[in-house]
Formats: C-alpha cells, structure tokens, sequence
C-alpha cells in the first residue's frame, strides 16, 4: 500500500502493527507520522519506530491516503470525528478498536472505511487479522489485505462475526501466554530452573504450531503423543477434570460479548 500513514493513537497494537510492517519493508518509516497524546509516549514511538510524531491528529490525517485509529475502543469514534473535516477523500480509515462497528464509524465519516482486528504477533511478522470492510469499501478492503498479508495471515469475515473471529485471535495471545506461564510455573514447581522450564515451553509452543500449521486435524496430532494409559493420557486427564474445554468455550464467549459491548 503506498502513500503517506498516518497512525492516531499508536500505542501497543498500533506500534506493533506498524513495526512489523516496517521491518517487513512494506512500508517505511518515513512514509508514518503517529500521535500521542503524551510526550513519554511520542518519544517511546520515535525512538522504536524511528517515525515521525505529533499530538496533533489533525496534522498527522491532512495529507494521509491511509488513516489507522489505534486508541482505545471508547475514544476511537471521537479520534475520527476530530479529524473528519481535514481528511482527504479518497483516504481509506482502518479502525483496529474492538468491538466499534462499520455503521458506527461511518456515523462520524462518510468514507472508506475497513474494519481490522490484528493481534500483537505481528511484530514478528506474524499476525492473524480479521478484515470486514464497510459497504463500498471493498476495493480499499482488498488493497489492506494486501498490505496486512505482508506481515501474517489474513481472514476476511463478514461484520457480523468479526466480535467472535476477535475472540479468537485479537485476544488469542493471551490465552496462549498464560497457558506458557501456567506450564513454566507449573515445572518451577517440580524443581526445573526457570530458564530450563521457559526455554522448553516456548519451543513445544513453537513446534506445536508449526504442526497444527501443517492442516492436520488437532486430535490426530494429540493422540500421537498419547500412549495408552501412559504418561500424556494422566495429564490430559486432568485437563479435562480441571474444564479446560469448557474454560475456553466461556472465555471466548465473554470476549465476544465484551466487544459486542464496547461500541
Ligand atoms: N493490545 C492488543 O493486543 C490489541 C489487539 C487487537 C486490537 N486492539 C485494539 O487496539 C486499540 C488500542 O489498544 P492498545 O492495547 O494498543 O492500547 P494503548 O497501548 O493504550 O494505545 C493507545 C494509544 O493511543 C494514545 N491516545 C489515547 N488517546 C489519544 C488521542 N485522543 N489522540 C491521540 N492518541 C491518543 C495513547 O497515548 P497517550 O495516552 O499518550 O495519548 C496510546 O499510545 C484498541 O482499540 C484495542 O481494541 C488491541
């Protein structure tokens, strides 16, 4: 995607979202101006992005092709209205913010207008991003795609499901990190150091998704480290006694609700 970007609001996901795209040289640094409202925050921004900063929206939006709200859910409609008047016209506006709908965003811009969710692995290039553009928006919707497919993988859901697609990978690292920190603490616990039980953990979490990546059903890979009766299947047990299935059924459930909640 060429032409100027400008990021209002680039704190985590912003930040990450820009910096995988500029070590994946889909875009440079001097094509970004971002905001913050704090100067502490500016200066983190310019300092890990090597981009250029300013408190203003208004002066970051004027000339950009490409507009990424990055502030938080509650703000992002405000963000948008403030810079409405100096937009350019045929600029394409990427709202990252949970669960703030297509209507409501187009109730403060008559644009083109794209709904991402991405996730913070994209600061390794390695994203999952739910697309749902607003009516009329397809073609700029395709050309984010293009840009975002850069750096991870891409899926494009209709609106209607994009709260439950947020469930899944918005917040999805979080669920894995604090399965990570339940395993490492757990091995702690039966005396490995926390570097043996860290370093493990990490690459049976990498390995493990390599697999799935391979398209093989889930089961299928976790009856081939099942014995029967042996040492996995007295683990799993106790997953499955503990609700593990059902923890993350509800989980994912209020997550969806949550951003339902959020517009
Ligand atoms: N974190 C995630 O994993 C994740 C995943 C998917 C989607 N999202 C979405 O990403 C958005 C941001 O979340 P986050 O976790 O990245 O929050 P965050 O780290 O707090 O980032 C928000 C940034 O916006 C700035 N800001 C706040 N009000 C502003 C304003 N009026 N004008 C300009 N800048 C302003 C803040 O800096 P100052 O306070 O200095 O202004 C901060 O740098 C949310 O809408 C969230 O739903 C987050």
């Amino acid at each position: 995607m060429r032409g100027k970007i400008a990021v209002l609001g680039c704190g985590t996901m912003a930040g990450a979202l820009i910096g995988g795209l500029i070590d994946a040289g889909t875009i440079t640094a001097d094509d970004v101006v971002a905001t913050a409202r704090s100067q502490s925050h500016r200066d983190e921004v310019a300092t890990t992005l090597g981009v250029k900063t300013t408190p203003d929206n208004a002066e970051a939006a004027r000339d950009a092709d490409l507009v990424i709200l990055g502030v938080k859910p509650y703000a992002t409609v405000e963000v948008l209205q403030e810079v409405s008047e100096v937009l350019k016209k045929d600029a394409t506006v990427v709202s990252i913010a949970a669960g703030v709908t297509t209507a409501t965003l187009l109730g403060a811009w008559q644009g083109k207008v794209v709904r991402v969710m991405p996730n913070t692995p994209v600061r390794v290039g390695e994203g999952a991003f739910i697309v749902s553009p607003a009516p009329g928006a397809q073609k700029a919707g395709e050309k984010v795609v293009e840009m975002l497919e850069t750096v991870g993988t891409v899926v494009e859901v209709p609106e209607k499901l994009h709260d439950a697609a947020t469930a899944v990978s918005g917040s999805g690292p979080a669920y894995i990190f604090l399965v990570a920190e339940a395993m490492i603490d757990a091995a702690v616990a039966m005396g490995l150091s926390r570097d043996d039980a860290s370093q493990l953990t990490v690459a049976t979490l990498a390995g493990s998704a390599e697999l799935l990546a391979t398209g093989e059903h889930p089961a299928v890979l976790r009856s081939q480290v099942t014995s029967p009766g042996g040492t996995t299947a007295a683990a799993l047990a106790e997953l499955e006694a503990g609700g593990v299935r059902s923890a993350f059924a509800d989980a994912m459930t209020a997550c969806r609700d949550r951003a339902a909640g959020l517009s």
